[in-house]
Parts: structure tokens; sequence; C-alpha cells
């Protein structure tokens, strides 16, 4: 399939375009490079030896959207091009609202114009909000008032938005992929997630601590109820959904209408488990301190993913150790991230 995705050039878009062209797919990017680096895509075609079309457009740009969809004829978008710090969030709700919600309503009016109306977006476990029962499943409620930040609710918002396009117009087929925790590197180490400023995340900050960029990681609370005390997530492997990535797009060729899928492997791990296998993983010491909770946290989130396992074929099959081995290697072979390179 010819597959154009926004966001290409940052993390989860970066690997994603790696399996894309190894399932034999050709891949045109869209990035405005607000949260990542040329250097990305160079490094895909370093590790799959083939070429992926770029270009630097905004999405907020309709004129510049119009002309990339024009120019070539497209069987799928892979959605990934969205701001995305909780806290900073919270500082701009504006800027977010109308990157996330406004930049994917030009996408699907882009999409619509040539007839292109395949969909995958990337969503999040953040729309369950505080959740009822676990593991969740994809029907549990997503309450919007108890999603606790305005980057949140630009998931849940497009989320509908996407329903109501397919309700005025059944030719869309849309999947809608809640990530559980994306973390891990490409096994090569030439590509990672590479944070801007202090990471707001667990995995990249312990990587930063454990490579000596910062002094010890502040553990946010160890008084929920969990089994030691500090929050407990469904950390999944960058490659494992990355690969999600392919499957769904082949599910949007059997026509499905709208499908949600969980991306997750089912299993949680506490804070304290994460320091633990890094620290084994990379051999180096993870100094930590604990603090206060930290506001909007929840004590637990795991995914059911047996729905993406019977519809899509897709299931999770790195654990930890790879998820910590892979993360350690990428830090320690790029310890400035893509910077360094530039
Ligand atoms: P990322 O910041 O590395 O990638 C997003 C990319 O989109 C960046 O390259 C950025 O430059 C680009 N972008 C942002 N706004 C744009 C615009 N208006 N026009 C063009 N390009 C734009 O983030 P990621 O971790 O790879 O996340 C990818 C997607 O997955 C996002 O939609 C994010 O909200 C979602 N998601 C991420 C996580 C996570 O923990 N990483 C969890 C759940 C969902
Ligand atoms: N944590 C710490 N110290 C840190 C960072 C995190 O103790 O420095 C703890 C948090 O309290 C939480 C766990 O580590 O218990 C994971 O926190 P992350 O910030 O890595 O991830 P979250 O589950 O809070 O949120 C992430 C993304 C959201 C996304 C959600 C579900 O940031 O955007 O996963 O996909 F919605």
């Amino acid at each position: 399939m010819n597959v154009l995705v926004t966001g290409g050039a940052g993390y989860i878009g970066s690997h994603t375009c790696i399996e894309l062209l190894e399932a034999g797919h050709t891949v045109t990017v869209i990035d405005n490079l607000s949260n990542s680096s040329l250097e990305s895509l160079k490094r895909v075609k370093q590790i799959t030896g083939k070429d992926v079309v770029f270009h630097e457009v905004d999405l907020l740009d309709k004129p510049a959207l119009a002309k990339v969809l024009e120019s070539d004829t497209f069987d799928a978008a892979i959605h990934f091009a969205a701001l995305k710090a909780v806290g900073e969030s919270v500082e701009q709700p504006i800027t977010y609202y109308h990157n996330n919600v406004t930049g994917t309503l030009n996408l699907c009016e882009a999409m619509a114009n040539v007839g292109l109306k395949n969909i995958v977006f990337s969503s999040s476990a953040t729309v369950y909000g505080t959740p009822k029962s676990l593991p969740l499943t994809e029907d549990a409620d997503t309450p919007i008032e108890e999603v606790t930040n305005p980057y949140g609710r630009s998931k849940l918002m497009v989320e509908w938005a996407l329903k109501d396009i397919h309700t005025s117009d059944g030719d869309w087929n849309i999947a809608l992929l809640r990530y559980f925790n994306p973390v891990g590197a490409h096994k090569s180490g030439l590509i990672g997630e590479d944070p801007q400023g202090p990471p707001n995340n667990l995995m990249p900050y312990v990587s930063q601590v454990a490579v000596g960029k910062r002094e010890k990681l502040s553990v946010y609370g160890d008084d929920y109820a969990t089994p030691d005390g500090t929050g407990v997530r469904d950390y999944i492997h960058v490659v494992d959904l990355a690969k999600g990535h392919v499957k769904a797009i082949e599910k949007l060729a059997t026509k499905p209408g709208v499908v949600v899928y969980n991306l997750g492997t089912g299993q949680g791990y506490s804070v304290l488990e994460m320091v633990k296998g890094f620290e084994a993983a990379s051999g180096k010491d993870v100094p930590y301190q604990i603090i206060e909770r930290r506001a909007g946290d929840i004590a637990s989130c795991y995914a059911d993913p047996e729905k993406a396992k019977s519809d899509l074929g897709w299931q999770a099959e790195l654990g930890l150790r790879d998820m910590c081995e892979d993360s350690w290697r990428w830090q320690s072979q790029n310890p400035d991230g893509y910077k360094q390179a530039s």
C-alpha cells in the first residue's frame, strides 16, 4: 500500500515507517519537525535501505497539506502528528486543541477532497480516565470529565470527530488505536525517543539518569493501592506498537467502518519494577527518591489486548528485558539524542 504518515519523523512514527517499509509498503511523511529531527528519517533509510518521501508541512497549513494529498494517490493515512506534553497542554490549551483537533480536521478535509477515506489515529489509554475495572477493554467508558488535561481531551475529541465523520459518510474506514505506554527503541540503537528538555515520562527519565545526564529519578508517590505502592502501567515496546499499525492498515483495506483497539501487552509493571529492570539491562545504578504524587496520575492502568489479537492477529512479543535493553542501547549510543548528529 502507499501510506501517508503524519508525524512520521517522531518517536512512534519513525519506528512505524521502518515496519511499513519492511512489510513492502511505500511511505510519504508529513511533519513540521516541531518535536523531531530529519535525522530520524535518515536513519530509517540507513536501517531499511529504502527511501521515504518527506514533506515539511504543518497540518495547520491547509494549502500545503492539499498539495501533498494531490501529489500522489494514497491508500491510507496513519495520523501521529500531535503535541503530546500533558503539563504543557494545561498551560497552552488553545495551542493544543488547535494543533491536535484542528490539525486532524484539516487532514480529514484534505483527504476527503481527494477521496482518501482510510485513517489510523493515534489515540491513548488516557481516554479511559480513572479505570472502573482492570484490565481495560475497548468498551469501557471514556468520560471526558475524567480525563484530566487538554492533551487527553484532544484525543477524545478527535475520536468523536472521526466517528461523526464516518456517520456522515460510510465510505470512511477508521482505526482508533489506544496506546498504553510506549517505551524502548529499535534494536539497531539508531532511532529512539528524543525528548526535548527534561523528560515528562518515566522511561526516558530513567535512561537519562542511567547515562549520567540527570542525578536521580523522582518517583511520584509510593502510597498507591498497588503491590509496592508505586504506579502501575502497561509498558509496550515501540516496535510491537509500530507493527500494530501495519496490521491496522491491512484491517482498513477490508472496509470495517470504525474500529477501536487497545495496543498494550496486558501486563502491568510498577515504577520500581521498571527501575530494577533498567538497572539489570544497563548494568547502571538508577538512584531515586520518593516524592509526592503527581497531579492527575492514577494508580494502575493496563490493557485487555484480546480484541487486537483476535481481530488484527496482533499481539506484543517483546517483554520488559527487551524494552529496557533497547532503550539503553539507544540512550548510551546517542546520549544527546539526534542533536549530536545534526
Ligand atoms: P512525537 O512528538 O515524537 O511525534 C509527533 C510528531 O508530530 C513530531 O515529529 C512532530 O514534529 C509532529 N507534529 C506535531 N504537530 C504537527 C503539525 N501540526 N503538523 C505536522 N507535524 C506535526 O510523539 P510520539 O510519542 O511519536 O507520539 C505519536 C502520537 O502518538 C501522538 O499523536 C501522541 O499523542 C500519540 N501517543 C503517544 C504516546 C506516548 O507515550 N508516546 C501515548 C499515547 C498516544
Ligand atoms: N513517574 C515517576 N517519575 C517520573 C515520571 C513518571 O514516578 O519522573 C511515574 C508516574 O507517576 C506513573 C508512571 O511513572 O506512575 C508512568 O508515567 P509516565 O509519565 O511515563 O506515563 P503516564 O502513564 O502518566 O502517561 C503516558 C503518556 C500519556 C498517555 C498515557 C497512556 O504521557 O500521554 O501514557 O498512554 F496518555
